[in-house]
């Protein structure tokens, strides 16, 4: 079942500082050239990512690369940075990653994101790992980030002193771009002596619209998740793209002319608020993909990450009162009814008696409501988006969803979406540093 989206908070004379009606139609028939690019992407293959939906030939060689991985597995570690890991920890919060209370309760394996380079961190994970029942994917595109070399290359050295060198092939995976024109790839000429197996990164998908290919579906499938029906999801968000809908009805089209027509007028930041703990890997996935797809040439809007109810007691204070240059995004989950219930007996002895009979997803379906109401009320234009549940399908409509809007919203801009030339000479600076560094 589809999510369901609404602008109706968004526009104005409704919401104080909404979109007026003339402005948002006229942005929204300039996406039209952008879905035009896109289906013309589709039939040309030029745009790879969208022919990911509809696949299925590959779904059976990334299950069997995670069972094989897994088989035996206590903990799996993911190494890779950025788009190398967010799609897979959004994915793998399905299986309950990183959920709190629930994550560490996880059935083995135990799964590791090590997507920050933190010498503490590291260097803990690998005293405490058991390391002949661990296994580690390395995962980089390019195979030269320099993050993701250093961490493999100290993984190996771990696993060469517990004397498990002979077993390096068995315990460790790769998965980069394959080696082609002479362009050197760290990451194969560092593990590949050592007999490790290597997956092929798509060569025309970038790191941050990964997550529907084996970057962000070989974590989903070591847990078990049901990797079909993350595509699935993400071709009905397709659909509408490919069947020539007008751009009204195409969800990813009215977010990204949403967000343009509001840009211009001054709500230059975008808040993600994900009523549920399965979406928090989502918010920084989505993070990434839009401030690094969009935040060139002076241009873009910058994105936030927020959580309900969580954050009602942490940045709602300023998205209400502080500056007025935000748009908002609102999910919710259908939560009425759902989770615990609380007794009446413990309703009225914490004076809150009106609770009696209620569940927790009760309170949570109202918070998120309120919110947005809230925000409304307040002048701030909201875009909700409500799911039936958090699975799969919803999930991987979600993910297709904002790749989408992300490139009809580059379109509008002016700007190349799968590109981040500003992120190289910080590269090549902390390079210089590292050389100069003291041993
Ligand atoms: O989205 C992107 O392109 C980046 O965030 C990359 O994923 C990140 O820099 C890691 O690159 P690589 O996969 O080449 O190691």
């Amino acid at each position: 079942m589809p999510f369901v989206q609404s602008i109706d908070f968004a526009q104005s004379p409704r919401v104080s500082e909404g979109v007026p009606a003339d402005a948002f139609a006229a942005t929204l028939k300039r996406t039209e050239a952008a879905l035009d690019w896109l289906r013309g992407r589709h039939a040309d293959g030029k745009l790879p990512l969208l022919r990911l939906p509809a696949q299925r030939d590959d779904l059976d060689g990334i299950t069997q690369a995670a069972r094989k991985l897994a088989a035996g597995a206590t903990d799996v570690v993911l190494l890779g940075t950025g788009g190398s890991s967010l799609g897979g920890q959004t994915l793998a919060q399905l299986a309950g990653h990183a959920v709190p209370g629930v994550g560490l309760l996880r059935d083995p394996p135990r799964i590791h994101f090590m997507d920050n380079l933190d010498p503490e961190s590291f260097a803990s994970l690998l005293a405490r790992l058991p390391l002949a029942t661990s296994r580690f994917v390395a995962i980089s595109k390019s195979g030269g980030t320099g993050e993701t070399l250093m961490q493999s290359a100290v993984v190996l050295a771990a696993l060469r002193g517990a004397g498990l060198e002979k077993r390096i092939g068995e315990l460790v995976l790769g998965l980069s771009e394959p080696v082609s024109g002479g362009k050197r790839n760290g990451l194969r000429d560092l593990l590949e002596p050592f007999g490790v197996p290597f997956l092929e990164h798509d060569t025309g998908v970038g790191g941050r619209f990964s997550v529907l290919t084996n970057v962000g579906l070989l974590p989903a499938a070591i847990l078990g998740l049901n990797i079909g029906a993350i595509r699935a999801g993400a071709a009905a968000a397709l659909a509408p793209v490919l069947e020539r809908k007008p751009a009204a009805e195409v969800p990813a089209a009215v977010g990204a002319a949403l967000s343009m027509a509001l840009a211009e007028r001054g709500k230059r930041t975008t808040v993600l608020m994900a009523y549920a703990d399965k979406l928090e890997r989502l918010t920084r996935w989505y993070v990434q993909l839009w401030a690094e797809s969009l935040g060139k040439d002076g241009k873009g809007t910058t994105p936030i990450g927020a959580l309900g109810p969580v954050d009602q007691h942490s940045q709602l204070q300023l998205f209400i009162a502080g500056p007025r240059d935000k748009m908002f995004t609102v999910i919710t989950v259908d939560a009425a009814g759902k989770g615990p219930r609380i007794e009446a007996e413990f309703a009225k002895l914490c004076g809150e008696p009106d609770f009696a009979g209620k569940t927790i997803g009760d309170l949570v379906a109202a918070q998120g409501r309120a919110t947005a109401e809230t925000l409304a009320k307040n002048g701030c234009p909201v875009r909700t988006i409500h799911l039936k549940k958090v699975d799969e399908a919803s999930l991987g409509e979600l993910l297709m969803h904002f790749m989408l809007e992300t490139i009809i919203a580059a379109h509008l801009l002016g700007v190349d979406a799968f590109d981040q030339p500003a992120v190289e000479e910080g590269k090549i600076l902390a390079k210089k540093y590292l050389v100069g560094a003291s041993a």
